[in-house]
């Protein structure tokens, strides 16, 4: 079943999140990586930003959570992530599908330029790199992000995105 998080979620998402994110240990850069890998300080930080959690939940407990956040004229994706147990199961699909179908607006991703399963997974999906000047424009523009983050970050358009982006630069 999936549902909005709330509140009384908080616990749930951050376990969840340090725990799907176990898969970047090794694999990003070193000086990217802590322990955990996101602080409650830095969760809350992200729901006060306007970071909005769905979750997948199995037998009453959540195991996959994503975030969706609208900025300007775009929505992000944000801080997806499935319980280790449970990835690849199609959750990460059925949760990305859910977010996508709630905005009008073009969807934007940001994630590991290391982390190709991640790049994979979203590609399948209709999405697409952006180059590395539009990273730049992007990630400005609509995160906030340190300037290390974004030399090791991808950032990913969906189709409106691109077809929105074309009618501009020819
Ligand atoms: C990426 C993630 C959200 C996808 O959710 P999921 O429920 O596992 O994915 P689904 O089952 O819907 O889709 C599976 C597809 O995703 C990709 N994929 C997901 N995890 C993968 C992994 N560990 N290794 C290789 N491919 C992977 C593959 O393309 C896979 O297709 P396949 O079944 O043909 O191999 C989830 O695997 C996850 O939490 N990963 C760790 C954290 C992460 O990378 N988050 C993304 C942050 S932006």
């Amino acid at each position: 079943m999936i549902r909005r998080c709330d509140p009384r979620d908080f616990e749930s998402i951050w376990v969840i999140i340090n725990d799907g994110a176990q898969a970047y240990k090794g694999i990003i850069p070193a000086d990217r990586w802590t322990e955990p890998y996101m602080s409650r300080e830095k969760l809350q930080h992200e729901i006060d930003d306007g970071v909005v959690f769905w979750g997948y939940e199995d037998s009453g407990s959540l195991v996959a959570v994503m975030g969706i956040q609208p900025v300007q004229d775009v929505t992000l994706v944000r801080h997806a992530y499935v319980r280790t147990t449970s990835q690849k199961k199609g959750l990460g699909a059925l949760l990305l599908s859910h977010l996508r179908n709630m905005t009008n607006n073009p969807v934007l991703i940001g994630t590991w330029a290391d982390a190709a399963w991640a790049i994979r997974f979203y590609e399948r999906y209709g999405f697409q790199v952006v180059t590395p000047d539009e990273k730049q424009r992007l990630l400005k523009k609509y995160w906030t992000v340190p300037e290390r983050q974004i030399e090791t970050s991808v950032v990913l358009a969906d189709p409106m995105w691109r077809e929105q982006r074309s009618l501009i630069v020819p």
